[in-house]
């Protein structure tokens, strides 16, 4: 999950001087900081370290990330002649991602490496608002007020963000994670008319590539299912919805991913082993169930209770 390394002492020493969107495009780096907190923890799978927003930079685009806030574009996309104008994925540009993922598998040995992309509306909303947003609203207007520039940037966004998921897999990683992150803005009806078609053609980059693939949102619990129907093995969970809640929604031939609340890391250890327990119960209803968090580690969180859940999570599961 976004942030997972950034509670830990040693990541932040390793990113002193680069900036982050350089940390993921130096292969070294990136592989490194992919290992740090599966050394650390034990945890059973490692997740890539990189940022969605790599193959908007990748293709050109002026994105940077800002401490503290997130994805930032000067320039925002927001009409016709913005979206033509946008330049198309050189192939070769993701070879620092190719590399990276390469060393860290080699590393890895038998842990998995899940690796991801941010979904075509998630992107979308970063290039049309300049950055971070609650609500998404210039997005979710250009979806309504002019859907050929609609299909045209959200069909840009699946092609890259598709090839970058790609790129990951045939290096060696052994799952696909896609986030959309703020599906949860939209009704039922604008995901699936006009949003989860993209999501499907982003993954059809890597279908043939035969790995299990998860889907997660934030405050997406009215969609699950809909989200279940781009084609995926998983769905992820976040913390708002219980797990055999979920699975009620997706039905039995869905495995779920989750929903550990956030929150609870800074309780007292007796207060989040009793939601622990409750998150693997529930989990039994799914056909399998992967145990993560309902959304990113924050970065104040104190390294050694990630490691007591996993040791927990080891001895009781
Ligand atoms: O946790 C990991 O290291 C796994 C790799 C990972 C990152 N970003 C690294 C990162 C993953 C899977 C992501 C995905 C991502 N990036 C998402 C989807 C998942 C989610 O959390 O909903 C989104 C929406 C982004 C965009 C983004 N990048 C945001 C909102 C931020 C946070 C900005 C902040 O400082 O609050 C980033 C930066 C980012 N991406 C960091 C990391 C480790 C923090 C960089 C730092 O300050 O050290």
């Amino acid at each position: 999950m976004r942030q997972a390394g950034r509670s830990l002492p040693e990541y932040r020493e390793l990113r002193v001087g680069t900036d982050m969107l350089d940390a993921c495009l130096n292969p070294e780096l990136a592989s490194e900081i992919t290992l740090q907190p599966v050394r650390r923890h034990g945890v059973d799978a490692g997740i890539f370290f990189s940022d969605i927003v790599i193959p908007v930079r990748l293709s050109g685009v002026d994105v940077r990330i800002v401490a503290g806030r997130g994805p930032v574009l000067d320039d925002p996309v927001r009409t016709a002649a913005d979206v033509a104008a946008l330049p198309p994925l050189d192939p070769a540009a993701l070879a620092p991602i190719r590399e990276a993922v390469a060393l860290t598998v080699a590393q890895l040995g038998a842990t998995p490496l899940i690796g991801f992309a941010g979904a075509p509306y998630t992107l979308a909303s970063y290039l049309v608002e300049g950055g971070p947003s609650k609500e998404q609203l210039k997005t979710r207007a250009l979806m309504h007020s002019d859907p050929e520039t609609w299909t045209a940037l959200l069909t840009w966004c699946a092609g890259i963000t598709g090839a970058f998921l790609a790129a990951q897999i045939e290096a060696g990683a052994s799952a696909g994670q896609l986030f959309d992150s703020w599906a949860g803005s939209l009704s039922l009806a604008d995901y699936t008319a006009h949003v989860a078609p993209f999501s499907t053609l982003a993954l059809d980059a890597v279908r043939e590539l035969d790995v299990p693939l998860i889907h997660f949102g934030v405050g997406t619990g009215e969609l699950l299912a809909a989200m279940r129907d781009v084609g995926v093995d998983a769905v992820g969970v976040d913390w708002r919805l219980p797990l055999d809640e979920a699975v009620r929604r997706v039905g039995p031939d869905v495995t779920v991913q989750g929903n550990i609340d956030p929150a609870l890391l800074r309780a007292p250890w007796p207060v989040l082993e009793a939601h622990l327990v409750d998150v693997l119960r529930r989990g039994q209803a799914a056909r399998a169930h992967v145990l993560n968090l309902g959304h990113g580690v924050p970065p104040d969180t104190d390294p050694t209770v990630l490691t007591r859940i996993v040791e927990f999570v080891h001895a009781h599961a």
